[in-house]
Order: C-alpha cells, then sequence, then structure tokens
C-alpha cells in the first residue's frame, strides 16, 4: 500500500460552532481500482490528497449511473478518543449495492481498514465532542470507457471524509413534517435495497416540490399498493403504537436496510427491552394506532416527525419519549459515554 505522495495542501478547518450536514474538504481520500479481468480484482489502494480526480467523459457511470455509495460516521468522545460505528455493517451493504449493479465487491476488511485510515490521516477534522462528526463518503463506480449498455470491467472505489454538524438545522421545530406520497421512491423489483446513485437521482425533484412548501422532507408509500409505508428520501421510519410496540417496514426490494434501523432494533429488544414488530406498515395504521413516528439514519440520527400531511390532512404525532431514550443509547454507545455491548464501535488510533 502506497502513503500520500508528497505532503498533502492543508485545508482549512471549519468553525465547530458553525457545522451543517455540506462538504467541508479534508486532506487525505483513498483511492483503489478494480479490473475485473484480473485476480485479486481490487488493488490494496493509496492514500492521496483529496483532490479532482481525472475520469473519461465516456466512462459508464455517467451515461449509466453504474455508482453506488455509502455513508458512515466517527465521534470523538469527551476523553479525545475517536469512535468510528459499525464500518463492517457499511461494507456489507457496499457489496450488495455493488452487485445488483453488476459491479465486484470490494473486500470487507480492506474497505474497514481504509475508512479506519481515512479517519486517522484527516483526525484534525473530526470534530471535538458534542460539536459534530467525521462522515465517511465511501463511493463506488464503473469509469470505463463504454458506449454500449453493458457491464464494465473497470471499477473506482474512492473513500473520503467531511465534517458535519446535524442534518437538520438547530433551533428548527421540534421533529420534521413529512408529506405521505401516494407513490414509490423506487419500482417494485428495482434497485431500492441498494445504495444506487440513480435511486436518489429521481428523487431530489420529488423531495424539492414539497420542501418549498414547508416540508422537511417526504414519506413514500409503497410502489406496488401505495398502501404501506416504507421510507423517506433518506431514512427508515418507526412507528411507537399506543400499546407501546415499536413497529418498522420489513426489509424488502423497496427499503435499504439502514445501518441505524438495525442498531435501532437492537436497542429497543435488547436494552429497552421493547417489542419491535418488523412488518408492513399501512398507513391508515399510522393514522389510528400512531402514538410516535420517528426516522432513522446515519445522517439523520433519530428524529422525530412531528406531523405527516396525507390526503390534504395533517396529522401530529406530539410524543418522542421513545425516540429520545433510544437515541440515548444510541448516541451513547457513538460517543463512548455508554457500553458497548454490541461491540459496535471501533476506535481509530
Ligand atoms: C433511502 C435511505 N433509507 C435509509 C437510510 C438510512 O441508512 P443508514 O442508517 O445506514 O444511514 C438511508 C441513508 O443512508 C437512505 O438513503
Amino acid at each position: 500500500m502506497s502513503t500520500a505522495t508528497g505532503s498533502p495542501p492543508q485545508k482549512t478547518l471549519p468553525n465547530w460552532d458553525q457545522l451543517t450536514f455540506s462538504l467541508t474538504e479534508t486532506d487525505v481520500m483513498f483511492r483503489s481500482c478494480g479490473d475485473k479481468r484480473r485476480d485479486p480484482v481490487w488493488d490494496r489502494g493509496e492514500y492521496v490528497p483529496f483532490t479532482d480526480v481525472r475520469i473519461s467523459p465516456a466512462a459508464a457511470f455517467f451515461s449509466y449511473g453504474l455508482g453506488v455509495f455509502e455513508g458512515l460516521k466517527a465521534q470523538r468522545t469527551a476523553d479525545g478518543r475517536v469512535l468510528l460505528f459499525r464500518p463492517e455493517e457499511n461494507a456489507k451493504r457496499l457489496q450488495r449495492s455493488a452487485e445488483r449493479l453488476s459491479m465486484p465487491p470490494f473486500p470487507s476488511d480492506l474497505f474497514v481498514e481504509a475508512c479506519v485510515e481515512v479517519v486517522r490521516r484527516n483526525l484534525r477534522f473530526v470534530p471535538p465532542a458534542g460539536k459534530g462528526s467525521f462522515y465517511l463518503r465511501p463511493i463506488q463506480h464503473a469509469i470505463e470507457p463504454k458506449l454500449g449498455l453493458g457491464p464494465s470491467n473497470l471499477f473506482w472505489v474512492i473513500i473520503f471524509g467531511s465534517p458535519v454538524g446535524a442534518y437538520f438545522t438547530a433551533g428548527a421545530p421540534r421533529g420534521v413534517r413529512l408529506q405521505v406520497l401516494e407513490q414509490g421512491r423506487v419500482a417494485p423489483g428495482g434497485t431500492g435495497y441498494a445504495k444506487a446513485m440513480g435511486n436518489y437521482a429521481g428523487g431530489i425533484y420529488v423531495a424539492s416540490k414539497w420542501k418549498e412548501r414547508g416540508f422537511d422532507d417526504v414519506l413514500y408509500l409503497d410502489a406496488r399498493h401505495e398502501r404501506f409505508v416504507t421510507e423517506t428520501s433518506g431514512s427508515n421510519v418507526f412507528l411507537v403504537r399506543k400499546d407501546g410496540v415499536l413497529v418498522t417496514p420489513p426489509l424488502d426490494d423497496q427499503i435499504l436496510p439502514g445501518v441505524t434501523r438495525d442498531s435501532t432494533i437492537q436497542a429497543a429488544r435488547k436494552v429497552l427491552g421493547i417489542q419491535v414488530d418488523e412488518r408492513p406498515l399501512p398507513v391508515e395504521e399510522v393514522l389510528s394506532e400512531g402514538e410516535e413516528l420517528f426516522c432513522t439514519g446515519t445522517a439523520w440520527t433519530l428524529q422525530s416527525v412531528r406531523e405527516i400531511v396525507y390526503r390534504e390532512r395533517a396529522h401530529a404525532f406530539p410524543a418522542e419519549s421513545t425516540r429520545k431514550a433510544l437515541l440515548d443509547v444510541i448516541r451513547g454507545i457513538q460517543t463512548g459515554t455508554r457500553e458497548d455491548p454490541f461491540r459496535w464501535t471501533r476506535e481509530v488510533r
């Protein structure tokens, strides 16, 4: 494995008190090349300054969207250590996403090692405890110059990172407001379970129209029946029923298997002793039986939904105690203030 070539240009640190969920360029990124015609497919990668990349305009992903990505975070603890959260899960999901787009899987051990190393080489960009987190964005694309539609041979995996603050601006009203859409986020039988770039491209237009009308995001119903809730543009959803049971839609072809979703289910069942049902969740049940509604995601964390609008009728969810209790557990583990019974964190030394 080669090291950074020369000394990386010193990028500017952000103001820790004004972090938002946006890109701050950092010093070092990781890049590995894959070629399906050789064994092993992937090289060991290199750590290079974060900079523009040179790529053919005919690269397959430019035309055909052969690209997948990930998102995971490292956090600084009060005593100054840095903890990376469940990178093995993102490694596995990147592999499943890549397979769906006919791309070769990137080795999990190399993925985890590269994530740790990118954080380590950018340690000065990991915000102080309580000020934000360091977000890693691994991406994988088919970069082969190619005109016809078909599988490619050449790929890149790049991992870069950025310090980030909260996804939703601090000082906003408690919880988010979602418009329920009687349409699917992705096609039935399509790429919804993969973190594929194409799933997001079309959604920007949809969400923007509702954001202009004062919503924070949209909540998609399933594409087959337009009846069961699936997820928002970038988070999974959970309902706390009046009987205390936590319900979340089951993983299927239209739902991204969120790492935060899985962490929430495990924390609810094993730490807080809450019953969690993974089953289809009709929107009518959300309205009639819902006590609390919240979203989960790496960027969103655990976010209360204060109101949804369905068929032009608003429905409020004033409660948020379950979400708060779960966030306490998960954030506590992520930031080292709680014991980590699941061994979810990995220290970056
Ligand atoms: C569509 C969608 N659903 C759910 C999630 C939540 O996944 P995770 O908890 O792994 O961030 C994301 C974010 O990656 C997403 O883009």
